[in-house]
């Protein structure tokens, strides 16, 4: 957490009684500001997990007062939350496998899901993906859901954005901008880069329309005083963010050259984690690092033979690459 945003929390605590109505105010003026967009188009959450949470429950309301069906359409594997908030209230959710050459989305398969389907219909597209921490094309992505009818919505999951390299990459925030915005949702998190996993703050940007439906939805009141000022602290706070951004960097070209040295294949890394093979039996190889003190992730079905490794610090990510090699010595990766 940036000492910034420590110390704002700190100055909060003798406002505490009070409702944080002035704090998420300001937080919204910054987060449309800087995503260039109206207020009007931002929904605080606790977390972007509820965040998605309000949008699968928006569109099943939607579906229960117009008489019609509705879908969950998520890639598999993917994060789960969307998949989660949907079976807890019995919408059903259809899994398309990632691609097997690349592990990428499978666009064509996931919009046949919705073709077949009389009913409203809203893909979750996690970009980059969790766990793969791939980037899905952006030319085939936008060319998607510009295109889409009115009946299918689209949730793109944002989370890791900011550690995004690849210059092809494109937000949904742009084509919001741009008026595609009524059937899109674009979700944002602090958890990740401003490093506030614990102050659950999140945020949804969307047309001043599907706002407002979906902030009937929220748990009023949803971002508290300490998140909501640790947040506006860490945009402030530009030293901080370049050394959260430097260090995913160096923990990951460490991680990298590490993989390469040891001949273990990965996909290009666009997040704060890595998706790396790992030779033998993932769950031992897992088991193993935690005798070392180490939690490295799991394997994701039905992907074999990978694991999900989350990037800490580079002295962390040194010790890590140090127990691998020590692995390989053995015999066991
Ligand atoms: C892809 C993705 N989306 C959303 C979240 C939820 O984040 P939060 O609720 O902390 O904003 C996570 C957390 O790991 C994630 O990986």
């Amino acid at each position: 957490m940036s000492d910034a945003a420590k110390q704002a929390v700190i100055d909060s605590l003798d406002i505490g009684f009070r409702y944080p109505d002035d704090q998420r105010a300001a937080l919204i003026t910054k987060v449309a500001e800087i995503n260039s967009v109206t207020e009007s188009q931002i929904s605080l959450g606790s977390g972007s997990s509820e965040n998605i949470r309000t949008v699968v429950q928006m569109l099943q309301n939607q579906a229960l007062v117009e008489g019609k069906k509705f879908q969950v359409i998520v890639p598999h594997p993917t994060f789960a939350y969307a998949e989660l908030y949907a079976t807890s209230i019995n919408v059903p959710v259809v899994k398309v496998p990632l691609t097997t050459e690349n592990y990428a989305f499978d666009l064509q398969s996931m919009q046949k899901v919705a073709d077949g389907f009389d009913g409203i219909s809203l893909f979750y597209l996690c970009n980059p993906n969790n766990p793969t921490s791939t980037i899905t094309d952006t030319v085939k992505l936008k060319e998607w859901v510009g295109h889409a009818p009115s009946n299918r919505y689209f949730l793109l999951d944002e989370a890791y954005s900011e550690y995004v390299t690849d210059p092809s990459f494109e937000s949904g925030v742009t084509w919001i901008r741009e008026e595609y915005s009524e059937n899109i949702v674009v979700v944002r998190t602090f958890s990740k880069l401003c490093a506030l996993a614990g102050m659950r703050v999140g945020y949804a940007v969307a047309s001043p329309q599907m706002i407002a439906r979906l902030e009937a939805f929220i748990s009023i009141d949803n971002t508290n005083l300490a998140g909501a000022v640790a947040a506006l602290a860490t945009l402030d706070d530009e030293d901080f963010l370049a050394l959260s951004l430097r260090t995913a960097n160096q923990s990951r070209q460490l991680v990298e050259r590490t993989l390469d040295e040891l001949g273990l294949r990965y996909l290009p890394s666009q997040a704060s984690f890595i998706f790396h093979e790992i030779k033998g039996d993932v769950q031992t190889y897992i088991d193993r690092m935690r005798e070392h003190g180490i939690a490295v992730g799991r394997e994701f079905a039905p992907i074999t033979g990978f694991n999900r490794l989350t990037l800490g610090r580079p002295d962390e990510m040194a010790v890590f690459v140090e127990v691998l090699k020590s692995f390989r010595e053995k015999g066991w990766v």
